[in-house]
C-alpha cells in the first residue's frame, strides 16, 4: 500500500517513514531539502533496509505537484509534514510562512480530492491552544488567537481541511496536535538536524553540552510553576511517529467517526525546563552550562496534553520516557560531533 509522506526527510517525517516501512507500507517521500539533508535517506535505509521512493520537489510548485499525483494515482494516504516551523522566523517573514504552509497544503488537498481514496493526516500543533485556561489541555479547549504567523498557519490549515471535509465526504482527515516532539531514533541513524542556532530547548541543550554553544539561557524562573520555569509536554519523536501509523490505519480501516478528527499527541505529563536539564544531566553524566535570564516574550507558562482521546480512539499511548528521549538526543548529538 502506497503512502505519500511530504517533508519525509525532516525530523518527525523521517521517523514516521521508518515506522511506516516497518509496518510494510510502500513509502514515497516528497521533500525540497529546505530544512533537511539527503543523507537522512541513508539513515532510513540503514534502519529499515528499504529505500523509500524519493522525489526532490518543492510543493509550492503547483504544476509539479499535479504532475507528481498524476504519476502516483495509487496513493492510499498522505501524511503532510512539509512546512516551515520556526516561530521567530515566521514573525519576521510572515508571507514566506503563509506561502509555504498554506499554499502547499491547498495544492496537496486539490490533488488528494482527485484520488480514489483520499486519506489525509495533518501536522498540527499545541500552539493552537495558546495559554489554555485548564491543564491538562483537551481537544475541546478553545483555539486561541495565534501568537505568530507560524501558529496561525496551523489554525488556518486545520480550517482549510475541515472546510474541505465538509463538502467532500470522500476526504478523510485527522489533524494531530503535537506537543513537544524531542529525541532521536534509538539506532542513532536519524534525529533532529537544526540548521543554524536551534530554536528549541533540547537541541540547544545537547549542542551546549557538545561544545557548539557556550551556554543555555533559561528564560525566566519566576513563572507561577513549582520551580518557576515554563512547563511543556515533551514527547519522544518515535512515539509521535507511531501515532501517525495508527492514525493512518484508522482511516484505512474506516474506523474514524467523522471525516475530520483531531487528536492531541503528548505524554500527559508536564516537565519544567529545570526538570528537562536534570534529566539530561542524569542520563548523560554531563554538567550543563546554563544561566537564568529574563522571561522571553510570547512564551506560554504551561502546556501539557490530556491524552485520553488519543488513548481511547487511537488505542495509542506513549511508551518512551523523558529520560529515553534525552539520552537518544544526546547520543545523536555525539554522533553528529564525530562527523
Ligand atoms: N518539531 C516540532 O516541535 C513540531 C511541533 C508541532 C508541529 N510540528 C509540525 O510538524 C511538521 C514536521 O515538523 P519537523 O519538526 O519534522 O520539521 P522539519 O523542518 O524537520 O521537517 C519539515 C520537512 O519539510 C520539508 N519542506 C518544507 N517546505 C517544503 C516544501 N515547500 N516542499 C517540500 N518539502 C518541504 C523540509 O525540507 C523538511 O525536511 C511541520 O509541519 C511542523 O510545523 C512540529
Amino acid at each position: 500500500m502506497k503512502v505519500l509522506v511530504t517533508g519525509g526527510l525532516g525530523f518527525i517525517g523521517s521517523h514516521t517513514v521508518v515506522e511506516l516501512q516497518k509496518e510494510g507500507y510502500q513509502v514515497v517521500i516528497i521533500d525540497n531539502l529546505s530544512n533537511s539533508s539527503i543523507e537522512v535517506l541513508d539513515g532510513i535505509v540503514a534502519i529499515t533496509g528499504k529505500k523509500p521512493i524519493f522525489e526532490q520537489l518543492d510543493l509550492r510548485d503547483k504544476t509539479k505537484v499535479q504532475g507528481f499525483f498524476k504519476q502516483h494515482q495509487d496513493i492510499k494516504g498522505v501524511i503532510h509534514f512539509a512546512a516551515s516551523k520556526a516561530v521567530g522566523e515566521s514573525v519576521k517573514k510572515p508571507l514566506l510562512y503563509y506561502e509555504n504552509n498554506i499554499n502547499t497544503l491547498v495544492y496537496v488537498l486539490q490533488e488528494l480530492e482527485k484520488l480514489e481514496i483520499a486519506n489525509f493526516i495533518f501536522s498540527s500543533s499545541c500552539t493552537v491552544y495558546g495559554q489554555a485556561e485548564k491543564m491538562p489541555i483537551t481537544e475541546s479547549a478553545p483555539v486561541q488567537k495565534a501568537e505568530s504567523p507560524y501558529g496561525n498557519t496551523k489554525q488556518i490549515g486545520e480550517e482549510i481541511i475541515q472546510d474541505t471535509c465538509k463538502i467532500n465526504p470522500k476526504v478523510q482527515a485527522i489533524a494531530l496536535r503535537y506537543f513537544n516532539p524531542i529525541g532521536a531514533h534509538q539506532s542513532v541513524k536519524i534525529g533532529e538536524l537544526p540548521i543554524g542556532v536551534p530554536q528549541n530547548l533540547i537541541p540547544y541543550i545537547t549542542q551546549t553540552a557538545g561544545g557548539i554553544r557556550e551556554q543555555l539561557s533559561v528564560f525566566g524562573d519566576d513563572y507561577p510553576t513549582p520551580d518557576g520555569t515554563c512547563i511543556r509536554d515533551y514527547i519522544h519523536v518515535v512515539d509521535v511517529a507511531i501515532a501517525h501509523v495508527i492514525a493512518l490505519q484508522r482511516l484505512l480501516a474506516t474506523k474514524n467517526e467523522i471525516n475530520f478528527e483531531v487528536f492531541n499527541l503528548g505524554t500527559g505529563t508536564g516537565s519544567s525546563v529545570l526538570e528537562v536539564i536534570e534529566s539530561f544531566e542524569r542520563v548523560s553524566g554531563e554538567k550543563l552550562n546554563y544561566k537564568i535570564v529574563a522571561r522571553r516574550e510570547g512564551d506560554v507558562i504551561s502546556a501539557f496534553a490530556d491524552t485520553q482521546k488519543a488513548n481511547k480512539y487511537l488505542g495509542w499511548k506513549t511508551e518512551l520516557t523523558l529520560d529515553d528521549a534525552m539520552l537518544s538526543a544526546w547520543k545523536w548529538q555525539q554522533s553528529l560531533n564525530k562527523d
